[in-house]
């Protein structure tokens, strides 16, 4: 059986392709979606692409990865980036891996995104490639 990478999307990116398109691009989170189902094909993985806007889902599908097995979590928390001890917590305590995705570059937006607790706890971060940060986290842990 291929394994599965989880991508679990946080706040807000339900509304993809027409949320501040300028930041975020015109992508919705299907149109990312498929664009990985793509990729995981060719690289026989398989993709399970959730979102929430409650920090407590995107807890228990951190645990559920590890339970089943999964190789990987892409793991975009949106605005739970910058607030949240309890995803950092899980991240954590699980020991599946986890690659922090983000489609704009926080860094270089307001200070109160410079601050990344998933990104303390996190394997590696790619960040400002629009929906590309996905795929490119996508080749990263394939290689896992
Ligand atoms: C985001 C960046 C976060 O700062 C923001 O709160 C989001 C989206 C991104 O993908 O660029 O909701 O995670």
């Amino acid at each position: 059986m291929a394994d599965t990478i989880f991508v679990l999307n946080g706040p807000n990116l339900n509304l993809l392709g027409a949320r501040e398109p300028e930041i975020y691009g015109h992508d919705t989170l299907d149109d990312i979606a498929g664009m990985l189902e793509d990729r995981a094909q060719a690289l026989d993985l398989t993709i399970d692409m959730r979102q929430s806007n409650h920090e407590g889902h995107l807890i228990d599908w951190m645990h559920e990865a590890q339970a089943m097995g999964a190789k990987a979590i892409l793991l975009n928390a949106a605005g739970f980036t910058h607030t949240s001890v309890a995803l950092h917590d899980a991240i954590k305590a699980v020991a599946t891996p986890v690659i922090e995705v983000h489609l704009s570059n926080p860094h270089a937006r307001e200070e109160f995104r410079h601050i990344s607790l998933v990104g303390r706890a996190a394997r590696g971060t790619i960040a400002g490639f629009g929906a590309l940060s996905y795929l490119l986290a996508l080749e990263a842990a394939a290689r896992f």
